[in-house]
């Protein structure tokens, strides 16, 4: 793969940063993935806000302009002639002596790289994704999407070693969202019901499409938290992410969803999704 390093196209293995960069040393960084088909991103504008919206938020200027953004972002794509799969960006704050307090001086470190990946095609669209739900244990600024990525990567293998296939994470009752996907549920009154948005979640950019495209489509919904057991009685569940765009929950805590087959709502929404982004 070629990848981008702070202003230079590299080969992977001639790529190194500092071991004293702060995305290292304290996760003083946040990301973006962009999901990419037939050559072309998918639902940019949404990342890029968001990307500004997280380094605003750490007090991280950003190294370059919007449109020299979008420009890495294609060139990324056409130098590894990817036509489906993801684009993963990292700012972090930059290499400076080890210290609490954030350095004056240290210069970010931009750097994106592709991985190609069947996004339309996933196996999971057929049969469903099961869940297992575990408490939240992650930090309370959710809406940030810095790399802290420890509490999810060990949710997801708990909920592995439980048979299913990802963690939907509970706090205080409510569920919050997946290791790394907004969560869903379609209630028995056809009632699409996702969390509201504040620092509990990290604020989907698949989710707004699809309140977006429900809205359009003349599907109700509701912006609320839910409850497991509301989750579990619910007609249908789904996550939603840049790398699954929507996808099918089955089961949840061994118990099938609705009828334990992917719901038509959701499949209505995945379709309607694909037709309108890409
Ligand atoms: N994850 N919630 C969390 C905790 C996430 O990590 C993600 C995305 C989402 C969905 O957001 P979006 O629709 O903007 O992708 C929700 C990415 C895909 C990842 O970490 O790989």
């Amino acid at each position: 793969r070629i990848v981008y390093l702070n202003g230079e196209w590299l080969a992977e293995a001639g790529a190194k940063v500092s071991i004293f960069d702060r995305g290292f040393l304290f996760a003083d960084a946040i990301y973006e993935v962009t999901g990419v088909v037939d050559g072309k991103l998918v639902d940019y504008a949404g990342h890029a806000a968001r990307l500004q919206r997280s380094i605003a938020e750490l007090g991280i200027a950003c190294p370059l302009t919007a449109e020299q953004l979008l420009d890495v972002h294609r060139e990324i794509v056409s130098r590894n002639a990817l036509m489906e799969g993801l684009i993963y960006l990292q700012i972090s704050r930059g290499a400076a002596d080890r210290d609490f307090a954030f350095p004056k001086d240290a210069i970010p470190t931009l750097t994106l790289f592709t991985q190609a990946k069947s996004v339309l095609d996933n196996p999971k669209v057929a049969t469903g994704m099961a869940v297992a739900l575990l408490p939240d244990q992650r930090w309370k600024r959710r809406d940030i999407k810095t790399v802290q990525l420890l509490y999810p990567s060990m949710a997801k293998m708990q909920a592995m070693s439980q048979g299913a296939d990802d963690a939907w994470l509970v706090e205080d009752g409510f569920v919050t969202e997946a290791t790394s996907a907004t969560a869903h549920i379609i209630n028995r009154d056809g009632k699409l019901v996702t969390r509201g948005l504040s620092t509990a979640i990290l604020h989907g950019i698949t989710r707004a499409s699809i309140l977006e495209i429900a809205e359009a489509a003349g599907i109700p919904f509701e912006e609320r938290a839910f409850t497991p057991d509301e989750a579990k009685d619910a007609a249908e569940a789904f996550i939603t992410s840049a790398t699954s765009f929507v996808l099918p929950v089955t089961a949840i805590d061994g118990q099938p969803v609705g009828d334990g087959r992917p719901g038509p709502l959701t499949l209505r929404l995945r379709e309607l999704y694909i037709r309108d982004k890409m």
